[in-house]
């Protein structure tokens, strides 16, 4: 791995917006009033979000300049037909299907190609892109390779497919069941790992082998074509956007949202070759997000994110971006915290269970690290563990954790500068060092189904 060097902002502020601190005392009593959930916290009480990099992002001022150009015709509007440019010379497909954002995508486009008892291989699905796949009463199967699931691995491309993995699941199951591969890029639920292009080059070999589409989950290209250049051998003089074009050239299509790498905060789309599916996939679009060359969005924002299409592609851009990140990485590395390596393209993963040792897994350590964070500073980052993904074993009633057990700090596109990341990881080496004062939850009240967003809980 290259040193990281302090990123140096490719950009100046031209508009600011204020955040404002809050006192310890003021904490404990939001956190009280939360039920220890950052999810019922008033981003106004927030001081650093490290929440999501979804539709957090910052526009440039060419974007918002594009927002005043915006045409807000009912059908065929002009916007419309920049977005349709900017998406087909990235990735080249045939048509663009907008909608307002990736969930929506992926609904419309898997009611167009499942019907029960199918099934879709994904390296791992993204939470939404599960629960799509379900809803039409298919199911989805992760097959990333198993280096994915160890923190301590330094594959460069922890996001792969397992090739081998998925040559016998369509010989178990057979080709016809399985309407569509899928690849996510980069890997959110993986660590924000990337997939190479020999891996994409290998999953469209099989898929084509076997007559299935192949489809990308491209929320993250730009950052997964970042790291194919820096990654892999062979690519270090090519442009992003010849890499771009060259992942896309393997597949049939891909849904997007455009949340994250198009730099907006909403929107979405499909693209794809396929005329017939597109056919239907706009019928589907027309009852339920719009017209199709708007499909649930403002035609200033189709404007903003073809603007912002091309702006991802800047190198500069991309490595201050990624560099960011790792450097936040680098800086809680550096004071022995234990991170999930390499440090992926969006986030920065703590490894909640080392963090937190003395906590057990049924007392939910990457939860108390998420509210102890809080409390101690003011910020906001995500629980990747028990508390979002453990299943009921039918039997006992009891829990089942997944393999790690996370805290993401995703950090917003364009929003934070380095001395906010400075200011981060001071919180959480203080934090390290008076670890053992830090309790355990329980769970006081739980939701049936996508508990985290609601769940109330208690110190031990
Ligand atoms: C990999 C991946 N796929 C799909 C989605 C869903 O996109 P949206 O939030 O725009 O619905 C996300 C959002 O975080 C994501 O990370």
């Amino acid at each position: 791995m290259p040193e990281i060097k302090m990123p140096v902002e490719p950009f100046k502020i031209k508009v600011v917006e204020s955040i404002k601190k809050t006192t310890q005392k003021e904490r404990k009593e939001i956190l009280h009033q939360a039920g220890l959930n950052v999810f019922n916290i008033p981003a106004d009480k927030i001081y650093i979000d490290l929440l999501t990099d979804s539709g957090t992002s910052a526009m440039s001022d060419n974007q918002w300049a594009g927002l005043m150009v915006g045409d807000e015709s009912y059908a065929g509007a002009r916007s419309y037909f920049h977005l349709e440019e900017a998406v087909k010379n990235i990735f080249g497909y045939a048509h663009l299907i907008p909608a307002h954002q990736g969930r929506a995508a992926e609904r419309i486009l898997f009611q167009a190609m499942l019907k029960k008892g199918d099934f879709v291989p994904n390296n791992i699905h993204f939470d939404t892109t599960r629960a799509n796949v379900e809803i039409q009463e298919a199911e989805a199967t992760d097959l990333v390779i198993d280096e994915a699931y160890d923190p301590y691995s330094k594959h460069p491309f922890k996001g792969n497919m397992d090739v081998e993995k998925l040559e016998k699941f369509i010989l178990g199951k057979g080709p016809k069941k399985i309407p569509l591969v899928m690849l996510t890029m980069t890997n959110n639920s993986g660590g924000g790992q990337p997939v190479s292009l020999e891996n994409i080059e290998e999953v469209s070999q099989v898929c084509r082998k076997n007559n299935i589409p192949f489809f990308f989950d491209a929320c993250r290209f730009a950052e997964n074509s970042y790291f194919i250049k820096k990654r892999e051998k062979g690519f270090e003089n090519t442009s992003i956007i010849e890499i771009a074009r060259k992942i896309f050239s393997f597949g049939d299509g891909a849904t997007m949202s455009a949340k994250k790498d198009a730099l907006v905060n909403i929107g979405g789309f499909i693209s794809l070759n396929d005329d017939s599916l597109a056919r239907k996939i706009k019928d589907i679009l027309i009852a339920g997000e719009g017209f199709p060359t708007y499909g649930g969005l403002a035609g200033r924002d189709l404007e903003a994110i073809s603007r912002g299409l091309e702006e991802v592609l800047e190198e500069d851009y991309l490595e201050h971006r990624i560099g960011q990140v790792h450097y936040l990485g680098k800086l809680l590395e550096e004071e022995g915290i234990p991170v999930y390596k390499p440090v992926g393209g969006h986030a920065v993963y703590i490894l909640a269970d080392k963090f937190l040792p003395h906590i057990p897994r049924h007392q939910y350590p990457g939860w108390a690290l998420t509210v102890a964070l809080y409390k101690e500073a003011g910020i906001r980052v995500v629980e990747i563990g028990g508390v979002m993904f453990a299943e009921k074993d039918e039997e006992t009633g009891e829990e089942i954790f997944p393999k790690l057990e996370m805290v993401r700090l995703s950090v917003p596109r364009r929003v934070y500068t380095i001395s906010h990341l400075h200011y981060v990881a001071e919180a959480l080496i203080s934090l390290y060092k008076k670890r053992e004062k830090i309790k355990g939850l329980k769970i006081i009240y739980s939701a049936p189904y996508l508990r985290h967003f609601t769940v109330r809980l208690e110190e031990v």
